[in-house]
């Protein structure tokens, strides 16, 4: 039995999420968390709602709130559409938590002690109208080295040069159109350069990273700087050290505390279990494997900065050190991280419209038609493209007409002929029954390793695979002919049985909600694949502050239907058959692409106006 650590990206508390999140981060971490509890491996899954810096401030106030009720609002949103699309976290919880500020001072305090943090100045651009920094990527200009219009404070997309905002030429404000000015402040850095050896040479030891990942991450390191880890901003936790903890204008850098996140859920979690010190199993045990679940947009922060962070806190750069109270800290095993979603061709974007959130494809279809098509057809390795033609065709054709169907013509046989699951008789048995039962002994094995090597598409390929041989078997053996040889028909049908039970439990990760439908279907009882809830509850450590999270007991899956065949119990008796899948109509296609379009239009006015009264509401000011 292993400790097994499942970390999940933290949504930004900003806005609803969209499938194209869920599929980088979401699903992919609950197929492999509910199969390694299935094999009886202690799991722990935390994440919760990254709710600092620049992006949730820049939406607070579109929204005319203030950062923290902006990020309770969309906390809650974002909690519950994850949990209802199954995904099974030990904690979900957020960054504004006591606990959190807490975990993330600490590891900046020891960090410090280490030397590997140190005082420096930095450049950065201040919006005259608000007095507060612009981002880099909310600054616009034209590009000093190749001339193309609409460069950004970080990048052009047009030449691809990394760029500063103070080179651009005629550099204005995304938000309202003013002009920056440029201040020099006072800010912490991270030393990276005197991390990157330690960092570089833990990369080098890994195996089995996808093949985009591992070369990115490496590139990390071509040149390495120092990093600013401090922002002149007044949402963020407090930078712990004299003179600056009070200033409400610096505050930590948001990516700074997001990544510590993992650490401060492992120890929330375990303080609500009532066992403080719980998390050490998972953090502090060299032998307990931790694995990052994220978009490919996260890759840097996941290869270099949490694991030079780790270091730094571990002492383990070059400038030396020892860890702090937490111990020394694991670092992680693999970045599973994935590529990008499009949908019907175009990049997602909540401000241009090219959206479909969680909450409305909730609304409308099942929840495991949704995480099947992102295990079938997400960008795992490559960039996929979301279309609702191939939604409902991988729905009708997979879900429905190959596993939902075949379930229910086996359950509807022995309901009519026998009403339980019937004997099976070793003796009749012939070759085509027993190389059934082979087949599907052997799947766990195959789907299982490649789940555990993270080719999730190619494990749930095989799973259906097992399906489509299940329905081959049932075709040339055609039980509803054997009409005057009970025992024999018993015999094929308890087979058939066992194999789609089998079937079952391996596609159990990606469909929980159907895999509970499908058992029940085979006379089974009690849960089978346990789900999340939500719960209320009160900060540990700061007074008045209440919020949703997600959790559930999962234990019940690890030990009561493991992966493994599971042998059915002749006269177990068999409900009346229900279907466990429906077809959706193909007119939804077109329904949905009309949506999209106004969509599109909608939000199209809507960014234009939203500009202009920005604009408007700046000249009044000036
Ligand atoms: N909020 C970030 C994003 O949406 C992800 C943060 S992941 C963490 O891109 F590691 F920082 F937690
Ligand atoms: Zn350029």
């Amino acid at each position: 039995m292993t400790h097994i650590l499942v970390n999940v990206a933290w949504p930004y508390a900003n806005g609803p999420r969209h499938i194209g999140h869920v599929a980088g981060f979401g699903v992919p971490s609950d197929v492999y968390a509910r199969y390694e509890r299935m094999k009886g491996n202690d799991v722990l899954m935390v994440s919760g709602t990254d709710e600092h810096g620049t992006p949730i401030l820049v939406e607070a106030d579109k929204e005319n709130l203030t950062p923290q009720e902006l990020a309770n609002r969309y906390n809650r949103v974002i909690a519950k559409d994850l949990c209802d699309l199954g995904l099974s976290y030990d904690l979900f919880t957020r960054t504004t938590t006591g606990n959190h500020e807490h975990v993330v001072q600490e590891l900046f305090k020891q960090c410090l002690k280490n030397g590997y943090i140190y005082k420096g100045v930095q450049k950065v651009a201040i919006s005259p109208s608000t007095g507060r920094t612009l981002p880099d990527r909310y600054i616009e200009g034209t590009c000093p080295i190749c001339g193309a219009d609409g460069a950004r404070g970080d990048q052009c997309d047009n030449c691809g040069h990394e760029l500063d905002p103070d080179e651009l030429i005629n550099p204005v404000s995304k938000i309202n159109g003013e002009t920056p000015e440029f201040r020099e402040t006072e800010h912490f850095f991270l030393d990276l350069p005197a991390l990157a050896e330690a960092n570089l040479a833990w990369l080098k030891t890994r195996e089995g990273w996808r093949t985009n990942v591992i070369n990115f991450s490496l590139g990390l390191f071509k040149e390495v700087k120092p990093r600013a880890i401090t922002r002149d901003i007044d949402w963020g936790i407090p930078v712990p050290v004299d003179g600056w903890i009070d200033n409400p204008n610096k505050k930590l850098y948001v990516w700074f505390d997001a990544v510590i996140g993992y650490l401060s859920a492992s120890i929330e979690w375990a303080r609500r279990q009532g066992d403080p010190e719980a998390w050490r199993a998972w953090w502090n045990d060299p032998s307990a494997p931790g694995y990052y679940f994220m978009g490919k947009d996260n890759i840097t922060f996941h290869s270099q900065i949490w694991p030079s962070e780790m270091l730094a806190y571990n002492g383990e750069g070059s400038k030396g050190g020892e860890p702090g109270s937490y111990g020394k800290l694991n670092m992680p095993e693999q970045v599973v991280s994935s590529e990008f979603m499009t949908m019907e061709g175009k990049k997602f974007s909540s401000s241009r419209g090219v959206v479909i959130y969680v909450k409305d494809i909730l609304a409308r279809y099942p929840v495991d038609a949704v995480r099947y098509y992102i295990s079938v057809a997400g960008p795992e390795t490559s960039d996929a493209d979301f279309t609702w033609a191939e939604f409902v065709r991988h729905n009708n054709e997979e879900l429905a007409a190959s596993w939902g169907n075949l379930v229910n013509r086996v359950a509807n046989l022995m309901y009519k002929n026998f009403g339980e699951i019937p004997e099976l008789d070793e003796d009749s048995m012939t070759d085509e029954d027993r190389a059934l039962l082979e087949e599907s002994a052997a799947a766990f094995d195959v789907v299982g390793g490649l789940i555990e090597r993270h080719h999730q598409k190619n494990a749930l390929n095989e799973a259906m695979k097992l399906v489509g041989d299940i329905n081959k078997y049932i075709s040339a053996v055609e039980p509803w002919k054997i009409k005057d040889d009970p025992k024999h028909l018993g015999t094929v049908l308890h087979t058939c049985a066992q194999a789609v039970s089998d079937a079952n439990h391996l596609l159990a990760p990606f469909l929980p909600h159907a895999a509970q439908k499908v058992w029940e279907s085979l006379g089974g009882t009690g849960t089978f694949s346990p789900l999340p809830r939500i719960e209320e509850v009160e900060d540990l450590d700061k007074p008045d502050f209440k919020y949703p999270i997600i959790t559930g007991d999962y234990e019940l899956g690890k030990t009561v239907h493991p992966w493994e065949s599971e042998s059915l119990v002749a006269g177990t008796p068999i409900p009346k058959p229900v279907p466990i899948f429906e077809k959706i109509p193909k007119e939804a296609v077109d329904e949905e692409l009309a949506r999209f379009e106004a969509d599109l239009q909608a939000r199209k006015e809507a960014e234009a106006k939203r500009f202009e009264h920005a604009k408007e509401k700046l000249a009044e000011q000036q």
